[in-house]
This record gives structure tokens, C-alpha cells and sequence, in this order.
């Protein structure tokens, strides 16, 4: 198969890349030779690829600056997806989409999850760009793919994790705050780009969500991370409110991945097991990483 991949250099593009490369032909253009947002751009780079699958991890992923109204994130967010889902259409191929939890407004009560058919309800900017985003594909492209997914990590990115790493190596006698009151899947991008192919070559349609299987808060995920890396830094929990932030998040950000596990196409592994493996590969490199920062 041919797969054109966007946002290659992301987070989750860049394990993509790893992923799908080890069995298909991929073209990954940059940014700077495909710049989403331009519709003339999009056309002629689908003429000249021809690809069987359009995979699409570009976005504009800074949820704090999306509150700034910005004409520019607008278009990268919605209009980019749009010009894709139509350009798909007309060369009659399928379109992948990535989205959000930030479509929902996270007020179901814990431990219940998100369902796929669940009504969206952004409570940020960045959440309502998302949402926009899934009508666009959804009017316009015939054979879609949209991916919910949330808290991702991975090697090659800012994440939480890499937040919490920077923090607990530059203050070592400090100790570290993290929110208890916010819940949710830690990811592992790596994991969830090998999720995207099966469903590619199951040749899957319609919406899915797909996060790590169980929960927990974010002040769970940094002390596991602290104690696996054998750091002597103390996490103490507190409340989201103690650190506002310019975007509201919402604080029940769990997905269920129904439509995956009802067409028996479910991989994701339980979160704890897929960041003990991520640790093992690469938590020399994050510490150093971090200590260097
Ligand atoms: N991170 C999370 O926890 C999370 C959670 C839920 C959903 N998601 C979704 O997952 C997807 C991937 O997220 P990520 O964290 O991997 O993102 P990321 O690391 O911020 O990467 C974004 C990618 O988009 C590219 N890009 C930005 N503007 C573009 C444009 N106008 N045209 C072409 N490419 C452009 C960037 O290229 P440059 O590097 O050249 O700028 C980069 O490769 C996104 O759709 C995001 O909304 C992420």
C-alpha cells in the first residue's frame, strides 16, 4: 500500500513513520513541502503521489495558544483536514483523521467513559477546532477513518512526561505538584500508530476511539514514572485549580475503545504495561534529556 503521512515529524507522526515504513511505502511530506492549509498545494501533491491512504497527525497541538483565536491555528486545525477530506475524495482514497478527548466537555462522572456516539461538547478552543475538524471529514470525505485518541507520549515530542522529567531534574530538592482530580490514558504513540495500521489494513471506516486500556490521574502517571526511573523526587497530589491554565481541560478525559474491541480490532494494551516498556527503551535517554534541559 502507499501511504501519504503528514505531521511526520510529530509526536505521533514520527512512530507512525517507524510503524508503517516497516511494511508499506510511505511519502511523508514536510510542512514545507505540503502545507496543509493550501488546497492547490494538497491537490497536486495527491496527483503526484497517488496514494492509497492519507494519514493525517498535522496539527496545531499548543491548547493554550489555540485560545488566542488565531485566523492561522483555524485553518491548520479545520481547514487543513477539510482540504484533505476533499482532495481524498476526488482521488478516491482513504482518509485517516486524528482527534481529540478535548471534544468533550469531561463532566461525566469517573469512572465512565467516552463513547464514540457520545455528543461532542468542547469546553476550549482547541477542542471545538477538533470537533469542526471531525464534521469536515465526515461531509466530505467518503472513506474516513477519525481516530480519537488522548494523552499521548512518545520519544519524540514535548508531553507531560517530559514536562514532569524537566521539572523534577531542574528541582531536585522540590517536590513535584501533579494534579489527582484530572483522569485518563496515558498513550503511547508508538502503540496507537500500530493501532492506525490495522485499521488501515482492515480497511476499517468511521470513527473509533483508541487510548491505552485503564485510567488513572495525572498525579498516578507522574509518581509511576519518578518511581520506575528510580528518582528520589516526592510527588504530592493537588488540584487542577492550583495550576490554571489559559485553556480549560476537561477533567474525565476517558475513552473507550468500543467500535475497536465490537469489530475485534482492539491492540491497545493496558497503560501501565505499555510505559513500563517505554521506560525500559528510553529512560536513559529522557533523563538525560531532561538534565540537560
Ligand atoms: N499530544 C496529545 O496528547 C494528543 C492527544 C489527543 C489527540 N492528539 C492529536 O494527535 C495528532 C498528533 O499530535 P502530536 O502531539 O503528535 O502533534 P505534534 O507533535 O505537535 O506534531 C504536529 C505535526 O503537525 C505538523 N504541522 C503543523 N502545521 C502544519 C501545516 N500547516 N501543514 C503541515 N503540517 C503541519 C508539524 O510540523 P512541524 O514540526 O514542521 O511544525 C508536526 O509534524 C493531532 O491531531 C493532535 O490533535 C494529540
Amino acid at each position: 500500500m502507499k501511504i501519504m503521512l503528514l505531521g511526520a515529524s510529530g509526536m505521533l507522526g514520527s512512530d507512525c513513520m517507524a510503524v508503517f515504513s516497516q511494511s508499506h511505502e510511505v511519502v511523508a511530506p514536510s510542512k514545507k513541502e505540503l502545507n496543509i492549509i493550501k488546497w492547490d498545494l494538497v491537490i497536486e501533491k495527491l496527483q503526484s503521489v497517488s496514494p492509497d491512504v492519507v494519514v493525517n497527525c498535522a496539527a496545531f497541538t499548543d491548547v493554550d495558544a489555540c485560545e488566542d483565536k488565531d485566523k492561522m491555528i483555524y485553518k491548520i486545525n479545520v481547514e487543513g483536514p477539510r482540504n484533505l477530506a476533499q482532495g481524498c475524495a476526488r482521488f478516491h482514497c482513504k482518509f485517516v483523521h486524528i482527534s481529540s478527548d478535548y471534544v468533550f466537555d469531561g463532566r461525566k462522572a469517573i469512572p465512565q467513559p467516552y463513547f464514540e456516539d457520545d455528543p461532542p461538547k468542547p469546553i476550549s478552543l482547541y477542542g471545538k477546532q477538533k470537533m469542526e475538524s471531525e464534521v469536515a471529514v465526515r461531509d466530505n470525505s467518503p472513506n474516513y477513518i477519525i481516530v480519537r485518541t488522548a494523552w499521548l507520549y512518545g520519544v519524540n515530542g514535548k508531553n507531560f512526561m517530559t514536562s514532569i522529567l524537566n521539572n523534577a531534574l531542574g528541582n531536585k530538592k522540590e517536590p513535584l505538584k501533579v494534579a489527582e482530580d484530572q483522569y485518563g490514558s496515558p498513550t503511547w504513540t508508538y502503540r496507537l500508530a500500530q493501532q492506525l495500521l490495522k485499521l488501515i489494513e482492515e480497511d476499517a471506516r468511521g470513527t473509533y476511539h483508541a487510548t491505552a486500556e485503564g485510567y488513572c490521574t495525572r498525579f498516578e502517571w507522574a509518581k509511576f514514572v519518578i518511581e520506575k526511573l528510580g528518582l528520589d523526587t516526592e510527588v504530592i497530589p493537588c488540584s487542577m485549580k492550583e495550576f490554571p491554565q489559559r485553556a480549560k481541560r476537561p477533567a474525565n478525559c476517558l475513552l473507550e475503545n468500543r467500535n475497536l474491541k465490537e469489530q475485534g480490532l482492539n491492540i491497545m494494551r493496558p497503560w501501565k504495561e505499555d510505559l513500563a516498556a517505554f521506560l525500559d527503551q528510553y529512560g536513559v535517554q529522557l533523563v538525560e534529556q531532561a538534565e540537560k534541559s
